[in-house]
């Protein structure tokens, strides 16, 4: 387990270090990972799931990214995503 860990550190370094935000693959990660609760019109669901057509305004990308990553409430924390995913799909849902 401790090797998977440090294994993935080091992916997510190598990615950020070259890194570049793709707001297509983002899109595509979100059509995977995030589709099933905020749906495929980020429109949500009122009462359960937030809509995130402006998440862009009302959180920053850091926030955005910690959120993914960590979850809360109902949403399950995505950690299986790497640094890279999470970053296009942040630029995709903040542009
Ligand atoms: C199992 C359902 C579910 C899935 C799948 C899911 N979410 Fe969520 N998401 C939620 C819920 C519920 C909340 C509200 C959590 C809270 O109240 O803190 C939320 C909140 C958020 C927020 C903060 C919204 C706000 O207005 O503060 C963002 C950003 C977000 N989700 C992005 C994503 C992304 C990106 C994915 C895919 C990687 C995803 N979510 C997948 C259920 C889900």
């Amino acid at each position: 387990m401790l090797k998977v860990t440090v294994i993935l550190c080091a992916a997510m370094l190598a990615t950020t270090a070259w890194s570049k935000d793709d707001p297509a693959a983002g899109a595509k990660l979100y059509t995977a990972n995030c589709t099933a609760c905020h749906g495929a019109d980020r429109a949500g669901m009122p009462g359960a799931f937030p809509a995130l057509t402006d998440i862009g305004k009302r959180l920053d990308a850091a926030q955005i990214k910690d959120k993914i990553r960590k979850g809360g409430g109902l949403m399950p924390p995505f950690s299986q995503l790497s640094q890279q995913e999470i970053d296009d799909i942040t630029s995709y849902l903040a542009k």
